[in-house]
């Protein structure tokens, strides 16, 4: 079977009008924005054409049947499942995470977050007149127990985001760091809110908790559309803990509304007939991040990268080139390869770089090639 990322020419891959490949002029390598150069699932595709064909294009039942591929995906990978009953829809995870927030927190409270972190999340308080509040993780990309009890000490604080698995730094938080966690949170009386998008995206071998696996209390936003690379096709849940149920009154009714009725069926398709899709792209992440490791050390060798245990997205520390805090913007004009900027997960994202690894060996070898050469 081909390698789902050997799947596509570059050729054709230049030929799709998603945002990845028309950011940037078509001599641009891209490898920034989280989409990958994978085929669909095909059950997806069934399920799309067929919606397609009938015309089944209206509003989704704003049933529990979303909820229920997810628990079964969850209970097959993770041994674990959720109470169903304590969901709602929502259009994506973003609008989900803001819609929490909302409802748990009033104008001018804190959102404690550790950064490096998915940038969105960083925008987002402040862009919802909430506060943002960051601390630090380790050297090693990990949750900071000791940074997080601080931030929680902050008074303004009501809320901790978390993303889990970690992007950008590819960190599986453990059960223990987790556990932890939850203990400072309840101490503090603060609800934990947890992205959970990249979760199906781990190495093997690696172990993903749950957070409501571990904690009673606190909320969980995921999608299918992460993992099973379909952005285009809106769906995602929010899952509240049972210690945390009054919030489920306090979510508006119209984040339901949110989710699309194909985007609900193509990510149910993908959660109940994918495992098969999911294990072979988690194979060439895995093969990829290899081989980006061994490029680096070769072409690269003082830039920090070691590998990861989840997400497709590397995590780069070029602060030895000498690039200053944005070194994209170098391997950009002059190596014409897009990366994503560390500057833009919040502090601590200085002299970083993103690398989607998501593509073909040959584009992985080239947009080394390109970083390699602005150094020439
Ligand atoms: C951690 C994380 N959360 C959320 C998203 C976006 O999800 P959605 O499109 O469902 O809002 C991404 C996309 O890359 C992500 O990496």
């Amino acid at each position: 079977m081909t390698e789902p990322f050997e799947t596509y020419s570059l050729e054709q891959l230049r030929d799709r009008s998603s945002v990845k490949w028309r950011m940037f002029e078509p001599d641009v390598l891209p490898l920034w924005v989280a989409e990958m150069d994978a085929p669909p699932v095909p059950a997806v595709v069934d399920v799309l054409t067929h919606a397609l064909r009938a015309g089944d294009l209206g509003y989704a039942p704003l049933d529990t049947s979303y909820a229920e591929s997810f628990a079964g995906v969850a209970g097959r990978r993770w041994g674990w499942t959720p109470d169903v009953a304590r969901t709602v829809l929502a259009a994506d995870v973003l609008t989900g995470v803001r819609e929490v927030l909302l409802a748990a927190t009033a104008p001018g409270e804190g959102v404690l977050l550790p950064t490096p972190v998915y940038h969105p999340l960083v925008d987002m308080p402040g862009l919802i007149g909430r506060r943002l509040v960051t601390c630090p993780l380790t050297a090693h990309g990990r949750l900071d127990l000791a940074a997080i009890e601080s931030g929680l000490a902050d008074p303004s604080v009501r809320v901790l985001l978390l993303c889990s698995p970690h992007n950008p730094t590819g960190v599986v938080h453990t059960a223990d760091e987790l556990s932890a966690v939850a203990a400072l949170a309840e101490a503090r009386g603060v609800l934990v809110v947890v992205d959970e998008i990249h979760a199906l995206l781990v190495r093997d071998g690696v172990r993903f908790t749950p957070w409501l696996s571990v904690s009673v209390a606190g909320v969980v936003v995921t999608s299918a559309s992460k993992a099973y690379n379909m952005a285009a096709i809106k769906a995602a849940i929010v899952l509240v803990g049972e210690g945390s149920a009054p919030l489920l009154d306090r979510l508006p009714p119209v984040l339901a509304w949110g989710a699309s009725h194909i985007g609900i069926q193509a990510h149910r398709a993908a959660w109940d007939e994918g495992d098969a899709w999911i294990d072979a792209v988690n194979a060439n992440i895995t093969a990829n991040i290899g081989h980006l490791a061994e490029l680096l050390s070769t072409r690269l060798p003082t830039v920090g990268y070691s590998g990861q245990d989840s997400t497709y997205l590397a995590w780069l520390d070029c602060r030895r080139l000498g690039l200053g805090d944005d070194p994209t913007s170098t391997f950009r004009e002059q190596g014409r390869v897009a990366l994503t900027p560390g500057l833009e997960f919040g502090p601590g994202g200085e002299g970083h770089v993103r690398v989607n690894v998501a593509c073909s060996r040959a584009v992985l070898a080239d947009a080394v090639d390109r970083m390699a050469s602005v150094l020439a």
